[in-house]
């Protein structure tokens, strides 16, 4: 059996390891694993998408919680090894950008395993970006690179990295979001909206009657003017829609601490719910009018869906949605050219799109595939005996 330790540490993790577990288990040669490694630990942040996305309990919990960039991934770094010593995998998998992916990449890397890494090659050429640094050490060091689209084989070539080790396979993202749309499409409004943080006169919204907005970047929400630009963004948008707002806790942090929350409570037509379930959210996308982030996944996610996304960022390091989705990035990082942006769409004149080449629910199958092809080892008597020697001529 080839073994497969997967890597899950923040919320866009879980979305992803999702079909891989899936598409593993299909596979007789394969055994599946999963690390979580608690960068997200709130029951709305992680445990609630384990349950909806199907995971098994995470084999191993390393438990590392909040804190400083540093802190967060000398931990893990240390707790993984461990964890890497006991389990002896043939293959780490990481996935996406977070700082689990470039910690445990790392350790792994470093003790000699070969390391994949799904959502490979793209780039903001943003180093402010505490991810962009995660994808940049990510791609370097791994062994396999498996990307989403096409920006992200050019910024590998750009790098350096052989083509030999990049394979173009779609989007697992989209994978998770084509299994469960027709599920997520059975909740009803009413039971999303049971929890407002505030206290709206009318939390009643219905089908393409709503903007949706996410906002969680540091370089929005750890400054007092981009929460006080997110708060004139929200004003605006409510002169023409109702607005939910499904707020991340680090955001929530923030207004409290800049003394802004009664700001954003109060505003007529807001209405401020906590962190969603992945079901509930995709339901809330799906369904909306318009979304306005800052996120990176759901620039994906709203050029599947065909659903209009304004990007409070001026840089993505997804450009594929800019270029054939339903993205508009918002260059001046000004609450007045979303209003803009966001009049013109309501008035119907969104783009509207098409979906990027390979984003059809099956790249966790090809991935699985060419897993198998490049690492699968030999089963039965001989096959081990051939493992075997493999395996002592590498440690030689
Ligand atoms: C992380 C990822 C980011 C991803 C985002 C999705 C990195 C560098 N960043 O950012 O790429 O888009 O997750 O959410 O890995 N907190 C809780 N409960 C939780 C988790 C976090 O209260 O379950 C609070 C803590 O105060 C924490 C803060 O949110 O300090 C920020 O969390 P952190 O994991 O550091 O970064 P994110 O902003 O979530």
């Amino acid at each position: 059996m080839t073994k497969i330790v997967n890597v899950v540490g923040a919320r866009p993790n879980f979305m992803k390891i999702a079909p891989l577990h899936r598409a593993f288990q299909k596979k007789p040669q394969l055994e599946s694993k999963i690390v979580h490694t608690g960068q997200h630990y709130d029951q709305k942040m992680s445990d609630i998408f384990f349950d909806q996305l199907g995971l098994p309990q995470p084999h191993y919990h390393l438990g590392v919680g909040g804190g400083s960039h540093t802190f967060q991934k000398a931990n893990v770094m240390l707790k993984f090894e461990q964890v890497l010593k006991e389990e002896q995998p043939n293959i780490v998998l990481v996935v996406g950008d977070v700082n689990a992916t470039a910690a445990c990449s790392i350790v792994s890397v470093k003790m000699g395993i070969p390391t994949v890494h799904v959502e490979a090659g793209l780039r903001s050429e943003d180093r402010s970006m505490p991810e962009e640094i995660n994808r940049i050490l990510t791609d370097s060091i791994c062994d396999h690179l498996f990307v989403t689209e096409h920006s992200g084989l050019i910024n590998l070539a750009k790098e350096g990295i052989p083509s030999n080790r990049v394979s173009f396979v779609g989007n697992v993202m989209i994978d998770s979001l084509l299994h469960f749309r027709k599920k997520a499409n059975q909740f009803a409004f009413s039971s999303i909206m049971n929890q407002p943080l505030n206290k709206p006169t009318d939390m009643h919204i219905a089908s393409k009657e709503y903007i949706l907005m996410t906002m969680h970047r540091p370089h929005n929400v750890d400054r007092k003017e981009g929460l006080q630009a997110i708060l004139s963004i929200i004003a605006n948008a409510t002169v023409h829609k109702k607005v939910v707002f499904a707020i991340h806790p680090r955001t929530l942090n923030n207004f409290k601490k800049a003394g802004l929350w009664a700001n954003l409570a109060s505003i007529e037509g807001l209405i401020l719910l906590p962190p969603q379930g992945y079901l509930q959210f995709l339901k809330l996308m799906d369904n909306a009018t318009l979304i306005i982030t800052d996120s990176g996944g759901i620039q994906e996610e709203t050029t599947f869906l065909g659903v209009p996304c304004l990007t409070f960022r001026d840089t993505t390091e997804r450009p594929i949605t800019v270029e054939l989705g339903t993205n508009f990035l918002m260059e001046d990082l000004n609450p007045e050219t979303v209003r803009i942006q966001m009049e013109a769409i309501l008035k119907g004149k969104a783009k509207k799109g098409i979906i990027p080449p390979f984003w059809d629910g099956q790249a966790a199958d090809r991935i699985a595939s060419i897993i198998v092809k490049k690492y699968g080892r030999l089963g039965g008597i001989i096959g081990e005996q051939i493992n075997r020697s493999i395996q002592e001529r590498s440690a030689a």
